[in-house]
């Protein structure tokens, strides 16, 4: 921490007064109890990050004393959402300066895919308990390099799928675990919305707020293009998972929770691509793929996920526009995270009804709650690592157009010369470039 952003740091969040000496990573358990709040940094507050931001202060517990955002323009509005009794966190442009304050005992990390991992590993490292936006990784590498960081730093990982933490979507997967509905031997999950066109653009010059260079960070450089930042980088392949891992890894994520998987599937196949925008996106609009998993459950039986997406379309499909149908041996369960679920019975009779919302704030709670316990929370990196692979694998099979056969133990496709080195991405020299990549 240099000096300037240490009298930052005791100017604007009064560090001096909540007793700074006592808070440091490692010896916030020991604060259980006392008056104390968590110091939170937020890397990346974007979309997202601002609605952590919104969520985190009001939270009496918390308190954030740094902001991080490599676009000024950001991070100044950051600032200002983030300020606590009328203090304003100190605003940084790199994470390392932010990961060098002793004090923040946690960070929420919502910056674009690309950056996830890396920021992560970086955060775990400096013994930071990290709060990861979905999807984890933007490779399963790299989901694999943040359990062992997470391991080795014995700190709290919890990954953004905030309906691990939700009411509705929890009694649900207890009903299933009650066996409501039989056992569960495939589940579809749908993820059917409109989305926009993004045009074509060329190259042009970032604009004077934005440091470009350390938004792409350790992904290879390619030139500016306002069609790639901010928001949009999802559709493409150096930044982005597609929708595969923006909307859908959460409906993948709960259901591969209601199915009782706690592997990774060895047999992906998949057929989709471009059907509808004509624009620069790279990613599908449209996408069907299959997941099998060999043997499992009580009986030892395969499961299977069917995952569909279609972008283009405003058709909320089973009243759901993102959905989980669980079909079971004596029932099914229609469930949509943003609003609730159906139980069906023999014969199409609806037993059960439940209405939810996803509950951001709890999934937020549970995270300080670990911090506090030590205990794993509820989209423990090792969840999110699971989920967010079926997102990088379905992509990797529509975009080879094969049956991917992957090895869930190594966690490589063999005998598949394009698919194989998928699982991984290629790093330009920068200081952001994960360890062990
Ligand atoms: N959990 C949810 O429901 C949910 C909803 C929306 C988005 N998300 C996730 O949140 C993340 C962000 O999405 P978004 O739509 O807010 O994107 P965004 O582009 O609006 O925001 C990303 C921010 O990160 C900043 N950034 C990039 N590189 C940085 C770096 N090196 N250091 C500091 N800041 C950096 C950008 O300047 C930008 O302000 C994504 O991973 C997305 O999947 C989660």
């Amino acid at each position: 921490m240099t000096d300037s952003t240490r009298r930052d740091f005791l100017k604007t969040t009064g560090a001096t007064a909540v007793g700074t000496a006592a808070l440091t990573a490692t010896s916030y358990a020991a604060v259980q109890g006392a008056n104390e709040r968590v110091l939170v940094g937020v890397i990346g507050p974007g979309g997202m990050g601002t609605h952590h931001i919104r969520t985190l202060v009001t939270q009496k517990d918390v308190r954030i004393t740094h902001v991080c955002d490599v676009d000024r323009t950001r991070l100044a509005a950051a600032a200002t959402a983030a300020a606590q009794d009328g203090r304003e966190p100190a605003t940084l442009a790199d994470m390392r300066r932010l990961l060098e304050v002793r004090e923040i005992n946690a960070v929420f990390i919502a910056t674009p895919d690309h950056w996830h991992a890396p920021a992560s590993i970086l955060a775990l490292d400096a013994g930071k308990h990290v709060y990861v936006e979905k999807p984890c990784s933007h490779n399963i590498r790299e989901g694999r390099l943040m359990i062992e960081a997470a391991r080795r730093a014995r700190k709290v990982c919890q990954v953004g799928t905030q309906s691990r933490s939700t009411e509705h979507v929890m009694a649900a997967m207890q009903l299933i675990r009650e066996g409501a509905i039989g056992e569960v031997l495939s589940v579809r999950v749908w993820n059917s919305q409109l989305r926009r066109n993004i045009g074509r653009l060329r190259p042009s010059d970032p604009p004077a707020t934005l440091d470009y260079d350390n938004w792409v960070g350790p992904a290879p450089l390619v030139p500016y293009q306002a069609n790639r930042l901010h928001g949009v980088w999802r559709w493409w392949y150096n930044f982005g998972a597609g929708d595969m891992g923006n909307d859908g890894v959460h409906d993948l994520d709960i259901g591969r929770w209601g199915l009782g998987v706690d592997t990774h599937p060895s047999t992906i196949t998949a057929l989709g691509g471009k059907y509808f925008f004509d624009d620069d996106q790279e990613f599908p609009d449209t996408q069907t793929v299959i997941f099998e998993w060999p043997s499992v459950g009580k009986e030892g039986r395969k499961k299977q996920l069917i995952y569909e997406q279609r972008i283009w379309t405003p058709y909320k499909m089973d009243g759901y526009e993102n959905g989980d149908a669980y079909y079971g041996t004596r029932g099914v369960i229609i469930l949509g995270k943003e609003s609730g679920w159906k139980l069906y019975g023999e014969r199409n009779k609806e037993l059960k009804t439940m209405a939810g919302r996803p509950n951001l704030l709890a999934h937020h709670r549970n995270f300080f709650e670990c911090i506090r316990t030590g205990n794993r929370p509820a989209a423990d990196i090792e969840i999110g690592h699971l989920s967010s692979s079926l997102c990088h694998l379905g992509n990797i099979a529509t975009r080879v157009r094969r049956v991917i056969n992957f090895d869930p133990k190594t966690e490589e496709v063999h005998n598949d010369k394009e698919a194989g080195p998928m699982v991984r991405r290629t790093y330009r020299d920068h200081w952001g470039r994960p360890r062990g990549v």
